[in-house]
């Protein structure tokens, strides 16, 4: 395999793996909750909220992921306009709801504590931009089935910085959602203590083989730095981003200006 153009490790960081550990255990004597199958904790959202006492944050995203209509889009209030490569956001919807704002991530929940914090600090010190950040664990033989992110829409770049995992455990990147038997373009496995960028608008899926529970920290990122040679996502996508959050921002709050975000 040649370099790896869908994975990239970030250099000259290594996170504690102790520290990363104690954190995890921590979380978990807290949650009032138990995980099962597959759980995501937001840790920097846009809504806040109390993410250690509710269960119903927990979604079950492998069998959210085989609804075919998902492989190729996104849920929520983005409904993908696929012939002219759109994303286009109602934000009358989110008026309704009181989605203030989606695109602005900026709220941290009662899971962002202890070293988390410190991960997150240095990734900013890196000019690392985080947006939507999570803890994503999947429960032994759980994962995502095959599916990509949108290519012009800001969720294609994801970084990971596994907490908990085993080496059997890959990313694996493919040509395609549906043709059976293929081989994977890339695969890869992401190790505990790194950090790495992945390319998410290639179809990709994990399945956890391993008989433990995978934990990683994961978040939709700018990178302002040049850190990673996965050259989409500076500072200009940065800029477009906060462009649309004031646009959400307006009409939701002030009733102003469109009500249709074009996310291009
Ligand atoms: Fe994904």
């Amino acid at each position: 395999m040649g370099a790896a153009m869908y994975c990239e490790k970030l250099e000259n960081v290594v996170f504690d793996q102790k520290l990363l550990n104690e954190y995890l255990d921590s979380l978990l004597s807290r949650l009032t909750y138990n995980v099962k199958d597959v759980a995501i904790i937001d840790l920097i959202n846009y809504s806040g909220g109390d993410v250690l006492s509710k269960p119903s944050e927990q979604k079950n995203w492998s069998t959210w992921m085989d609804i075919p209509e998902f492989k190729r889009s996104r849920p929520g209030w983005a409904v993908i306009d696929r012939e002219r490569d759109r994303t286009i956001v109602d934000l009358e919807e989110c008026k309704a709801l009181g989605i203030l704002h989606q695109s602005l991530f900026q709220e941290r929940t009662s899971a962002f504590f202890g070293y988390i914090e410190n991960v997150c600090q240095s990734l900013s010190h890196r000019g690392i931009q985080l947006t939507h950040t999570w803890l994503a664990c999947f429960a032994p033989g759980r994962g995502y089935t095959r599916h990509y992110h949108a290519a012009r829409h800001d969720y294609f770049r994801v970084l990971h910085v596994p907490i908990r995992t085993d080496p059997s455990i890959k990313m694996r990147f493919f040509s395609d959602c549906d043709v059976e038997g293929e081989l994977p373009l890339e695969e890869h496995h992401l190790s505990q203590g790194d950090c790495f960028l992945i390319d998410g608008s290639v179809v990709h899926d994990v399945i956890n083989v391993s008989d433990r529970e995978r934990w990683h920290m994961c978040s939709i990122v700018y990178d302002l730095k040049d850190n990673f040679s996965l050259g989409k996502g500076g500072s200009e996508a940065f800029a477009s981003h906060r462009h649309q959050a004031e646009i959400w921002r307006n009409y939701v709050a002030n009733g102003q200006g469109s009500r249709f975000l074009d996310w291009k």
